[in-house]
């Protein structure tokens, strides 16, 4: 069975919050001062399996485990566990994993022996001081040994970077050239406008398209079609190894290729990042429903995927989306 929404797009890729929570507060995700949800709240392991079980049936391909910071659920390695028993004799091809990095020195092992061979780690600077500044209270040397022991349990890296106004605009060439040398790929993501961090989006917001035309020139890039399934669209040079990749929700947008959703970690299914609708799976998960009944939902839900977000960022815009990035993880 293969799924599609009401566009025709095929919806192959499911992303899974696993917990609203974080040990970092980065600026441009969280306010400083979070309420998180409690236990109760979130779903179970078991919850979360049986939901995955039923995407997959349906035809997703590949699952993305995100939060908050995915490695702070306690059990995550579990999870894994369970999803890695389902690789190779289901429809499930990849489950993969986005994370701050805090926690992959402890973790790195685990994910591998369980079936992790690609993850993505958040990193906006390689400047100490400047790390702590963005997440407010992280420790760069973490993430560092993270990616280090990642790397030697031959996991493939791939660098995550926000692109911050006034921030991390002039460190893009050194954070290229540092990911090339360690055999990494980067890519660089436009902030988008989910709910208030305190901080007017407009003051954060740096257009791709120009920061492209920038690097360009010192690169001479040529695109190339490393397909991930994500809406990263990369490029390489011939003075680099690695591949560079751009998100670009608003200067060039990719809706028309969407093939993903997303489930929170209390079961709500949000079929655009960029909308505010949602369809809840908690209750039909906790009232004993058939799995019948869970997958005429999610049929109905991608009948009603929105074409394409709305996000718009300008001085006169307050974000209009009800919620941080840390609820859907991305
Ligand atoms: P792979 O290609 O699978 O490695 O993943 P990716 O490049 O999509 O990376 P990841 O899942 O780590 O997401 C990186 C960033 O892209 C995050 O900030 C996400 O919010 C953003 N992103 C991912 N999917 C979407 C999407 O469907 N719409 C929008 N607007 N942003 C997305
Ligand atoms: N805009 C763009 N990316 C964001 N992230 C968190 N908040 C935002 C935002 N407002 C990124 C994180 C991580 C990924 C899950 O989303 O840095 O790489
Ligand atoms: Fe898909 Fe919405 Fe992301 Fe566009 S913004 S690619 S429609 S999830």
């Amino acid at each position: 069975m293969k799924l599609f929404d009401q566009f025709n797009r095929k919806i192959n890729y499911l992303r899974v919050s696993v917990t609203d929570r974080c040990d970092l507060r980065c600026l441009y995700c969280m306010k400083e001062k979070m309420t998180f949800l409690s236990k109760k709240e979130i779903l179970t392991l078991e919850e979360i399996e049986r939901l995955c079980d039923n995407f997959i049936d349906l035809g997703v391909k590949k699952i993305r485990l995100t939060g908050g910071e995915p490695l702070v659920r306690k059990d995550i390695i579990k999870l894994i566990n369970k999803l890695n028993l389902k690789l190779g004799n289901t429809n499930l091809k990849e489950i993969t994993l986005t994370t701050n990095g805090s926690l992959l020195s402890n973790f790195a092992k685990q994910l591998k022996d369980n079936g992790i061979n690609r993850i993505n780690v958040s990193l906006d600077t390689i400047i100490e001081k400047k790390f702590k500044k963005i997440t407010r209270f992280g420790n760069l040397k973490k993430i560092l040994n993270g990616i280090d022991e990642a790397q030697k349990n031959n996991i493939i890296v791939k660098i995550n970077t926000v692109a911050i106004k006034n921030f991390n605009e002039d460190e893009f060439i050194n954070l290229i050239e540092w990911s090339n040398k360690r055999n990494i790929d980067i890519t660089f993501i436009e902030v988008m406008p989910m709910d208030e961090t305190g901080l007017d989006r407009h003051l954060q917001f740096v257009p791709l398209d120009k920061v492209f035309e920038k690097l360009n020139k010192q690169f001479d890039f040529y695109k190339i079609n490393k397909n991930t399934g994500g809406p990263s669209v990369y490029y390489n040079s011939k003075n680099l190894d690695n591949n560079i990749g751009f998100i670009t929700p608003l200067t060039n947008n990719f809706c028309d290729n969407c093939n993903r959703v997303r489930i929170t970690s209390t079961g709500k299914l949000f079929m655009c990042l960029g909308q505010n609708d949602y369809v809840d799976f908690k209750d039909l998960l906790r009232k004993d429903y058939s799995d019948e009944t869970i997958k005429e939902k999610i049929l109905f839900a991608l009948n009603i995927k929105p074409k394409k977000h709305d996000f718009i960022i300008d001085k006169n815009t307050k974000p209009y989306m009800k919620r941080h990035m840390n609820v859907t993880g991305g």
